[in-house]
């Protein structure tokens, strides 16, 4: 049990051209179940052209129709625990840019609810996340695809909550709000 004549990986052998035990992988090798062939889904474009243009709403299904993700409370939630943790710190939990890591000195990022990132689209949202932009690093490693579509879905909660109507506001709870001047 000790010693039995087997390579270990990383070892050396004198049975193949390059010395190694271990095998280089053909080229083009895709593991089973890690084929990223979805445009949409693992790169945000629509179409496998390397500048094709964004998809503009987190794709729900697969090119034939094969769903993917769930747009459901659970799925925002996730987006909400993922931005906080991976998100907040430069961006803070609001968006608003004022993160502990910028506190102390990062390059201050713009607001995550501002105009601007409003008109993105959904695929170039989830693709600065996975590639960074300028300044801000890239996620792709750290953060599943799924996990930077809910990130995404998170990013459009924020937006919204900072633009609320009074008609968000159940009926019977109005009265206590009072308009802010010169709006209705
Ligand atoms: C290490 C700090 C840092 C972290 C962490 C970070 N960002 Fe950023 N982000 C930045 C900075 C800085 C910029 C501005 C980049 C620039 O223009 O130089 C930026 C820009 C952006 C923009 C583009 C805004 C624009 O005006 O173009 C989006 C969208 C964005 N970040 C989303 C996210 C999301 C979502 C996450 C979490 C997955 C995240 N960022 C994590 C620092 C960070």
């Amino acid at each position: 049990m000790d010693w039995q004549p087997k390579y270990h990986p990383q070892g050396d052998s004198a049975l193949f051209a390059d010395g190694r035990s271990m095998r280089p992988l053909v080229e083009g090798t895709v593991s089973v179940g890690n084929l990223a062939e979805d445009d949409a889904f693992y790169r945000g474009r629509a179409g496998s052209a390397p500048d094709a243009p964004y998809v503009t709403k987190i794709p729900t299904r697969t090119a034939d129709g094969q769903p993917t993700l769930k747009l459901d409370e659970r799925f925002v939630r996730r987006g909400q625990e993922r931005f906080n943790v991976f998100c907040s710190p430069c961006h803070d939990r609001t968006g608003a840019g004022r993160g502990l890591v910028v506190q102390r000195g990062y390059p201050p990022p713009p607001s995550l609810t501002a105009d601007h990132v409003h008109q993105m689209a959904d695929g170039e949202v989830f693709n600065i996340i996975t590639h960074g932009v300028r300044n801000m690093p890239a996620y792709n490693v750290q953060i599943p695809a799924e996990d930077r579509w809910a990130i995404v879905a998170w990013v459009r909660v924020l937006r919204r909550s900072q633009h609320g109507h009074l008609k968000d506001v159940p009926a019977e709870r109005r009265g206590s709000i009072e308009p802010a001047e010169g709006q209705p």
